[in-house]
């Protein structure tokens, strides 16, 4: 029987491709979204894809919409956590709000995910967990302590889990992608695109969402077994960790 993969903000940008790419390697996929029905439910028509509607800073939220799909599709194999959003600022200007926001969404929903998913896949001695963090976790972002924050928590999240899974077969990695071509980063203004990142950017170019979502097929595989509690960086040479 195929593998059951979920992946959370998986109906757009990274995540279609991330979706899309582990439906493709025989994986019965669910897609978790927040909020854009109307980009969901495309999503679905065009992908065959279930998509599910909750939102990952909430972990009874979290917790119901998993029951439904393990009902659904069967038991979690592979939990691909990579739900995020942005809400940039100076930190001069930033509000509890901006705060708060990206904590929650970025850095809670992993425990919100991962947790109700973890004893069945210790029970069944297989599991994945592959959580999108970002080459801004790594490095650090003017403008974007809330997220760096965030994201820096999440390699640090996945360094633990990893070592308490690692006899279970349940391996856990991050992957940390840089500027990719999504709306995310079309939100950046151009002139800040042009003038501090393009330029920082050794391959000359944004990354491709499907570039990413290779690495999660990969990491997802049985081949990536021995692979667990590493940062697997996807920037195009903009940051050597
Ligand atoms: N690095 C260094 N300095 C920067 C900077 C950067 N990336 N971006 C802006 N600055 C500087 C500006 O040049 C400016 O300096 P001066 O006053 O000396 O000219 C100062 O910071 C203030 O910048 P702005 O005028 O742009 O301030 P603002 O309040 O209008 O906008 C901002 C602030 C929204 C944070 C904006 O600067 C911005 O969008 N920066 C980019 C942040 C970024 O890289 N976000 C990544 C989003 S994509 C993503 O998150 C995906 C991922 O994982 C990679």
């Amino acid at each position: 029987m195929a593998k059951v993969a979920v992946v959370t903000g998986g109906s757009r940008g990274i995540g279609a491709a991330i979706s899309k790419a582990l439906k493709a390697a025989g994986y019965s996929v669910a897609a978790s979204y927040a909020g854009n029905d109307e980009a969901a439910a495309k999503f679905k028509d065009e992908t065959g894809i279930p998509v599910y509607k909750w939102d990952v800073s909430n972990y009874d939220a979290c917790a119901a919409g998993l029951k439904q799909i393990e009902a659904d599709l069967g038991p979690v194999d592979v939990l691909v956590n990579n739900a995020g959003i942005t809400k940039d600022a100076m930190f001069h200007r930033m509000t509890p709000d901006q705060w708060n926001g990206v904590i929650n969404t970025n850095l809670n929903s992993l425990f919100n995910m991962t947790r109700p998913v973890w004893e069945g896949m210790r029970n069944r001695k297989f599991g994945r967990i592959i959580c999108i963090s970002s080459i801004n976790g790594q490095k650090g972002q003017a403008g974007q302590a809330n997220y760096s924050a965030a994201k820096a928590g999440e390699i640090g999240f996945v360094k633990a889990l990893a070592q308490e899974g690692a006899r279970a077969g349940i391996t856990v990695n991050a992957i940390t992608p840089g500027y990719i071509g999504t709306e995310m980063v079309r939100a950046i203004a151009q002139d800040v695109l042009d003038k501090h990142i393009l330029p920082f950017i050794p391959v000359g170019r944004l990354g491709e969402p499907e570039e990413i979502a290779r690495c999660v097929v990969f990491l997802a595989s049985d081949d990536a077994g021995f692979i667990t509690g590493s940062t697997l960086s996807a920037n195009g040479g903009q940051y050597m960790a």
